[in-house]
């Protein structure tokens, strides 16, 4: 039996639930399905867990960086810092409000925005830094923090795939001036659906968020638009089937954790094979996904394959790369970390569901590709 990369039964244990909501909220009196009780019941457990001073529910985790940005007074002619290696929207997001995405490269092993660089990437016109924590690590965010207020720039945290997080006793999302969360599908805290959510202390970001995740209107007054917004509202279903899935979340991320701690204590002694397992630790740690850097991705993927382990390479190309960001790499620019974890990069089924003869399975898995590969070694020569 193959082990999928996701799992197929990802809300199978909730589902009566998810029925019974589904029916409660479909024929319920007040026919409320977007922002209603259950949207702000979520939205105030989010704040009292992070804690943070106001989250605010929308659509996607693409959405939320939309309004953030949008909200911090980013557009035309504007640049924002963000990290070369990583998913689309952390360049499509800044380039629709038309700003610019100022690519910038990422530290070799962990794979996240290199403040250094990032520092060396300020120019007049940037507005914010906009560090992502990647798949198993958290970006550097004292130093980000620390850079966005020696600067007088703005922090924007994508935390899309590090819910739960914590840094220096800090959650995710929480240290930057906002941060956004993905509650899509597969994330930590994913649900049968999209969904995203804007944390902040800020609370005049938080009124402008608010107003624009539903076509600028403040909730008070209907048909009266204060701004030019979006419509990026949260399901109530959704929202009602996240408060009662919170609950589980600890023990869930606590699976994770348990998971990649095995995996890293396997991987460890192949680094010399050329398969590097992520940073050792609990501090600053997520595992949506578990990513490891292999010398022999390609091949290590097949042999994997060839076991019944499904793997994901996330990503295949670095943002500059992608035709449709190519308008943002100038010529002669050049991302050598972001190519070298393009071509390295693979990433391990880590979720809870996986017993734990099936994490054993992938380890061995793993670790018997090193034998076969210097085997392979010797007859090609
Ligand atoms: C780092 C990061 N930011 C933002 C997003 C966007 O979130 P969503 O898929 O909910 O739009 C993702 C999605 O996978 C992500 O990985």
């Amino acid at each position: 039996m193959s082990i999928p990369f996701f799992p197929p039964d990802l809300f199978e244990q909730d589902r009566e639930v998810l029925l019974d909501l589904l029916h409660r909220i479909g024929t319920a009196h007040e026919q409320r399905f977007i922002l209603g009780e259950h949207t702000a019941r979520f939205e105030q457990l989010l704040r009292t867990e992070l804690p943070a001073a106001d989250v605010i529910a929308c659509a996607t985790g693409t959405s939320a960086l939309t309004l953030t940005l949008r909200a911090m007074g980013v557009g035309q002619g504007d640049e924002v810092v963000v990290p070369a290696f990583g998913c689309a929207p952390l360049a499509s997001a800044v380039a629709e409000l038309g700003a610019t995405p100022v690519f910038t490269d990422i530290r070799p092993h962990t794979m996240v925005l290199d403040p250094d660089l990032a520092e060396a990437a300020i120019t007049p016109r940037t507005k914010v830094l906009m560090p992502a924590h990647l798949f198993s690590v958290m970006a550097d965010m004292p130093r980000f923090t620390a850079l966005g207020r020696a600067h007088g720039l703005r922090v924007l945290e994508d935390s899309a795939v590090a819910q739960g997080a914590v840094l220096g006793g800090r959650k995710a999302g929480t240290w930057g001036d906002a941060g956004v969360f993905s509650f899509v599908q597969v994330k930590s805290f994913g649900m049968p659906g999209e969904g995203g959510a804007v944390v902040t202390d800020d609370a005049e970001l938080a009124r402008t968020v608010r107003l624009l995740r539903n076509h600028g209107q403040d909730g008070r007054t209907r048909f009266l638009h204060h701004r030019i917004g979006y419509n990026s509202r949260f399901d109530e279903i959704q929202a009602a089937f996240q408060l009662h899935r919170y609950d589980g979340l600890a023990a869930r991320l606590e699976r994770r954790a348990r998971i990649a701690e095995y995996y890293t204590e396997q991987f460890t002694p192949l680094a010399d094979d050329g398969i590097v397992p992520p940073p050792t630790g609990r501090d600053g740690r997520c595992y949506y996904v578990y990513t490891l850097l292999a010398d022999q991705r390609d091949a290590l993927r097949a042999h994997l394959r060839a076991r019944g382990v499904e793997t994901h390479v996330y990503y295949p190309l670095p943002l500059p790369r992608q035709p449709a960001f190519a308008r943002f790499a100038p010529p002669g620019r050049r991302w050598p970390q972001a190519e070298l974890a393009a071509a390295r990069i693979l990433s391990l089924p880590v979720y809870p569901q996986l017993s734990d003869a099936e994490v054993e399975r992938i380890a061995d898995a793993v670790r018997a590709f090193v034998p076969s590969r210097q085997l392979a070694d010797q007859e090609a020569r």
